[in-house]
């Protein structure tokens, strides 16, 4: 068993290169499927999420390589073919291939997917969105199947702002005939980004970071190159962690307008952040005595569910009572339990977090309960005395990129020790 050991104390300090956005690789590299001709996608994170993606498109026939942060796919020739349920179990963002294999195929056959357990994670708005192009769609034995004589644009009006029906519903349709219309849309930067890899693929999609996106069906799509964006989580994480150890970090390769709501949360709490072109640096003193804040996590351009365990474990030493309320997912404060075995106190009721400051944290062994509750321990274990033993690394490796070297490289004291059980 793989377990990071992590001994608390370090002050983080120099550069740190953020990689590729997870949550945009996970979606464009689906969305090749709907092209003719070679895509090639640049600055993919190399994570598990992607290695399983990759492992999907070879099962299902496309031509793929994925070296060096360079993924190509060739599905020119591909013929339809059902997801492999061994693998597609394996990550939540394996939705895509159902709106990317129908709008390809016209059909689709996709296992529920897994991924991180946040509390119920329904479909209901993609099947609406499939729908509204004609699709008739039923889940039955944990598989969704999805089908269409053809597609045959629509407006579809989301009842939930979802990051996934939006992007999956922009795939189904970019091929339909006619335009789609896609009402109270998510916004988030990984969807203007899998449009602009669209567009430049031969799409016509506009709106996309607005709530209204328009999707006029174009009759095939070409082969490109494309550079996904950096991923906006990933440089919150390291914010957080600079601003928990009291640090001063450079982190390189963001784009600064898409932390603004970490970065107005960090500043009101009282760490300094200065902006630069495509970079952030985070500072914070010994002395400098933090504020007390209240967090409401909101779809984008609102702070970011994705960042809730992160904040939450940041204010666990700030005096004074700071709240954090989930508005996102329902079940997203489980890792709490996790926390507070190293002192912290934490009293979770519903979808709010009231955090009560406390001098000291002790390293505990601690168990992720997901990604970024992984990432969130990482940040407790750098903030402790003494050391904290992260066990289920399978979480963080799923969506961060050699996580522990950008630590180390930090200054950060933290190993992977393989355990003999
Ligand atoms: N929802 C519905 N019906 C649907 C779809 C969603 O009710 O058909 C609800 C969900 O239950 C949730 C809310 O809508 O309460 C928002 O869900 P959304 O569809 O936006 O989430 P997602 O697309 O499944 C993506 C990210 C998540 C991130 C959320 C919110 C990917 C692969 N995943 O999930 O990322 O938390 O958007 O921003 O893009 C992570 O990276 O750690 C992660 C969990």
């Amino acid at each position: 068993m793989e377990k990071l050991v992590i001994r608390g104390g370090a002050c983080l300090q120099g550069e740190v290169t953020i990689s590729g956005a997870k949550n945009a690789a996970v979606a464009i590299i689906p969305a090749a499927l709907l092209v003719n001709g070679k895509c090639r996608i640049e600055n993919v994170p190399e994570i598990q999420d992607v290695l399983i993606i990759r492992d999907i498109l070879d099962k299902l026939g496309a031509k793929v390589s994925f070296e060096h942060g360079v993924f190509e796919v060739d599905a020119t020739d591909l013929a339809y073919n059902s997801a492999p349920y061994e693998l597609v179990r394996k990550m939540r963002a394996s939705y895509y291939l159902i709106g990317a294999m129908l709008g390809r195929f016209h059909k689709a056959e996709v296992a529920m997917p897994g991924g991180c357990d946040l509390g119920p994670r329904p479909i209901d708005q993609h099947q609406k969105g499939f729908e509204a192009l004609g699709a008739q769609t039923k889940v039955v034995g944990g598989v969704i199947y999805a089908e269409a004589e053809k597609l045959v644009g629509g407006n579809v009006y989301l009842d939930i702002v979802s990051v996934g029906a939006t992007m999956n519903i922009m795939l189904a349709a970019v091929l339909a005939e006619g335009t789609t219309t896609i009402e109270n849309a998510a916004r988030e930067p990984h969807i203007v980004d899998l449009a602009n890899f669209l567009n430049v693929m031969g799409a016509n999609i506009k709106g996309a970071g607005t709530d209204v996106i328009k999707i006029k069906g174009v009759k095939s799509l070409v082969g490109g190159t494309y550079s996904i964006i950096p991923d906006q989580i990933e440089a919150g994480t390291f914010m957080v962690a600079a601003a928990a150890t009291r640090g001063n970090v450079l982190i390189k390769n963001v784009i600064p307008k898409h932390l603004e709501s970490i970065s107005s949360k960090l500043e009101e709490m009282g760490v300094t952040v200065e902006e630069f072109d495509d970079s952030v640096r985070v500072s914070c003193d010994k002395e400098t005595k933090l504020n007390k804040i209240i967090v409401k996590t909101q779809p984008y351009p609102g702070f970011p569910t994705d960042m809730q365990p992160q904040i939450v474990t940041l204010l666990l030493m700030v005096s004074g009572t700071s709240t954090v309320v989930e508005n996102v997912w329902e079940g997203r404060f489980r890792y709490v339990d996790e926390l507070k075995r190293m002192g912290a106190n934490v009293r979770v009721d519903g979808n709010i977090a009231i955090i009560e400051g406390v001098e000291e944290l002790t390293g505990a062994p601690l168990h992720a309960t997901d990604l970024r509750a992984g990432a969130a321990m990482v940040i407790a274990g750098l903030m402790a005395k003494g050391n904290t033993e992260l066990y289920e690394l399978r979480h963080i490796d799923r969506g961060y990129e050699n996580l522990e070297a950008k630590f180390t490289a930090l200054g950060a004291d933290i190993r992977r020790v393989i355990e003999v059980e």
